[in-house]
């Protein structure tokens, strides 16, 4: 091979080289068909490039040597010729590869070319100052001794359009992880890591739920949700039904505490023809509707002991006969119970069937209150808002203060209150912006206590009642019950003074309340 460049081919080849590290964003590929021109126009029989991240040089692209070669190329800066270039930024050219002890031989791949005569050119890759890694050239060579001042001018030049693209596709590459970052910390910001279909939750107490209900839905385990009435049970059997096999069976909601007990067995089992009056035809009863699907038993504490035993049946045999009827009829039912009593309480004052009771508290869920998770408070406020606006076609908003006043507020009715407030809001939202004088005046009275004091918290009236009985018991022992003086200072008349005595049957001897 000859020792002097045919000067047209180092151009193609320079020309050949640019064009290829324009072509793409590829890294690897592209510089890998870098070291493939390399070896076609300029007959150098292996190369490498190896690029520096965090004190270490490794091989990324390469040409004649496989990938398990390329695995092993990994120099710590100083280590080797390669670590030698990376770390002090200047060329070496070793002329014969079997006189040097530097050569480590690392990645094994001159094993079979061992006894011929290698020279190994290695420069750095740099950019300004900075050594971003070493592009390393195996040259064959016959007997004669040879200068390698040419390949070396060449390397140089070729190292420095790989720096520029090695830059650039690391500013690149920069800023698409700082976007894939932002990307996920905003992703984990809108959902925690687990998420249940239009529930909102991102506290570890509703976190925790909706792991739990991923991991019941699928099974065939009943389930007794407790909380608070307004947490969300029935979202949340529904969301195990939809996310169980049984998705596409019915799912039948009942409400043990919305009917009179005499019905209650007909709903739930059905009734056959004239079995009792008014009975003109057979009815099938939740359970039988709920065939293949699930039931879901709202205030199961409100279930009379009487009904019990007939629950507890279906549960375990699967079986019961409607009202009136002979007939066993057999089901395929999940049951899903709710509750916000304290099911142990009425087990224990014997009003709810022990046994029955721990057959549903196989998997009990507990829904937390609202003000157990005020972090959510914005969310689902946020939630709602876009609800109602979607559906009463405006395009409302609340204020900071607004929030404040919310997380402020203990929410007794939980979620449903919170849901309520914000659709009132908007309904009757006459501007843009909804303010805290647009708030109900519980809301902002009892959130006004939280936040400004806990010691006046005992003393102070709760309702719009309490506060006036309370001012004008106050204006009455001020001016010695002198009705007319009382009702000045209070700026009503003496008709309305005495008529709110008498709605409120302040006395005198009762004192300022
Ligand atoms: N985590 C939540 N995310 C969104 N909406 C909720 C959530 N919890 C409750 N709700 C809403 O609040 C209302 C009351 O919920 P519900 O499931 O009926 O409560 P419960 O059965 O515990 O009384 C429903 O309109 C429901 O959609
Ligand atoms: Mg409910």
């Amino acid at each position: 091979m000859s020792r002097s460049y045919d000067k047209t081919h180092e151009i193609t080849a320079l020309y050949e080289i640019s064009k290829l590290l324009g072509s793409s964003l590829n890294l690897k590929v592209n510089l890998r068909g870098v070291m493939r021109v390399l070896a076609e126009y300029l007959d150098m029989k292996r190369g490498t490039v190896a690029l520096r991240s965090a004190g270490e040089v490794s091989i990324i692209a390469a040409h004649g040597m496989s990938e398990e070669e390329i695995k092993r190329g990994r120099y710590k800066l100083g280590e080797g010729i390669i670590g030698r270039v990376a770390k002090h930024g200047s060329p070496i050219v070793i002329p014969n590869i079997g006189d040097e002890p530097l050569f480590l031989n690392k990645t094994g791949s001159r094993k079979t070319i061992k006894k011929e005569n290698v020279a190994f050119l290695c420069v750095p890759i740099k950019f300004k100052n900075e050594v971003l890694g070493v592009l390393s050239v195996d040259r064959l060579f016959g007997s004669k001794a040879v200068s390698f001042e040419e390949d070396l001018r060449l390397l140089k030049i070729i190292a420095s359009l790989i720096a520029q693209y090695v830059r650039i596709h690391m500013e690149i590459e920069r800023e698409r992880e700082a976007f894939l970052e932002e990307k996920e910390n905003l992703k984990s910001q809108l959902k925690g890591k687990y998420r249940v279909e239009n529930i909102i939750g991102q506290s570890d107490s509703m976190q925790e739920v909706f792991e739990s209900v991923h991991r019941v839905a699928p099974s065939k385990a009943n389930v007794l949700l407790r909380g608070e009435s307004g947490t969300g049970k029935e979202l949340v059997a529904k969301a195990i039904h939809y996310m169980s096999a049984r998705a596409k069976g019915p799912f039948i909601k009942f409400n043990c505490a919305s009917i009179p007990e005499g019905l209650l067995e007909s709903e739930l089992f059905g009734h056959e023809k004239g079995s009792f009056t008014g009975a003109t035809a057979m009815r099938k009863g939740r359970f039988e509707l709920a065939n293949g699907g699930t039931v879901f038993l709202d205030e199961i504490g409100d279930l009379p002991l009487t009904l019990q035993p007939k629950i507890l049946r279906v549960l375990q045999e699967k079986e019961f006969e409607r009202v009136g009827g002979e007939k066993t009829i057999k089901v395929d039912v999940r049951l899903i119970a709710a509750t916000s009593r304290n099911l142990e309480e009425l087990v224990s004052s014997g009003k709810f069937r022990e046994d029955l009771y721990y057959r549903l508290n196989v998997v009990p869920l507990f829904l937390p209150s609202l003000r157990e998770r005020k972090g959510d408070i914005s969310l689902l406020s946020e939630y709602f808002i876009k609800k109602y606006n979607a559906e009463n076609n405006k395009s409302v908003m609340i204020t900071p203060d607004v929030m404040n006043v919310f997380m402020n507020y203990d929410w007794p009715g939980n979620v449903r209150e919170l849901e309520n407030t914000i659709e009132r809001l908007v309904v009757m939202a006459r501007g843009k912006n909804i303010t805290t004088s647009d708030l109900p005046i519980n809301i902002r009275e009892q959130s006004m206590r939280a936040r400004y004091s806990v010691q006046i918290k005992d003393a102070l009236p709760s309702t719009i009642e309490d506060i006036e009985k309370a001012r004008i018991s106050g204006a009455l022992q001020r001016t010695g019950w002198i009705q007319a003086k009382a009702a000045k200072s209070l700026g009503i008349t003496p008709r309305q003074i005495g008529y709110k005595i008498k709605k409120y049957n302040i006395q005198e001897t009762s004192g300022s309340k």
